[in-house]
């Protein structure tokens, strides 16, 4: 069975699809399925913001043909590991969380590359495209160390 991991944010429009592109690519799609989501609603079945759609294409990422999609309980069941890109993010989805199993799952994603230090993805949404570059480059460099750690647990 594929391993299983959900990228999330507040809208699943910028940085979420983002991170869900740029960790498929540097991994294995026979072993592992990555999805994203977003806590909120406003964005459900859109298309992702055309300044994320320009920084992926820049970096060789087409994510034009993902559609927003919100966070849901059974995402715990479904998935192996959640990633969120801020503290606020984490809050939402702790809150639907039932119990140690479900709690585990979930991390910042930023704790791979900055360890235990809660660092936030900078929302890039009501900020310039150098926000988008920003974005981009701090999920590359935490989605290498992520796909690394789960590429070597296949074997041990
Ligand atoms: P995202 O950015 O969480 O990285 O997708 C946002 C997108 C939309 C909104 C907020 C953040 N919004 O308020 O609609």
């Amino acid at each position: 069975m594929k391993t299983k991991i959900l990228m999330v944010c507040l809208g699943n429009i910028c940085r979420s699809p983002l991170a869900e592109a740029i960790l498929k690519s540097k991994l294995d799609p026979n072993y592992f399925f990555v999805d994203s989501a977003g806590t909120g609603d406003w964005h459900v079945n859109h298309a992702p913001d055309p300044r994320s759609v320009a920084i992926a294409k820049k970096n060789g990422l087409d994510i034009s043909g993902q559609r927003g999609r919100q966070f849901r309980a059974s995402d715990f069941k479904d998935f192996d590991h959640i990633f969120v890109m801020d503290n606020s993010n984490l809050k939402e989805v702790l809150l639907l969380t039932e119990n140690k199993e479900e709690r585990e799952k979930v991390t910042l994603i930023l704790n791979a590359l900055f360890e235990n230090e809660n660092v936030d993805v900078p929302d890039p949404y009501y900020g310039s495209a150098d926000g988008f570059d920003q974005v981009f480059k701090l999920l590359d460099e935490a989605c290498t160390v992520i796909s690394k750690k789960l590429s070597n647990q296949l074997f041990q």
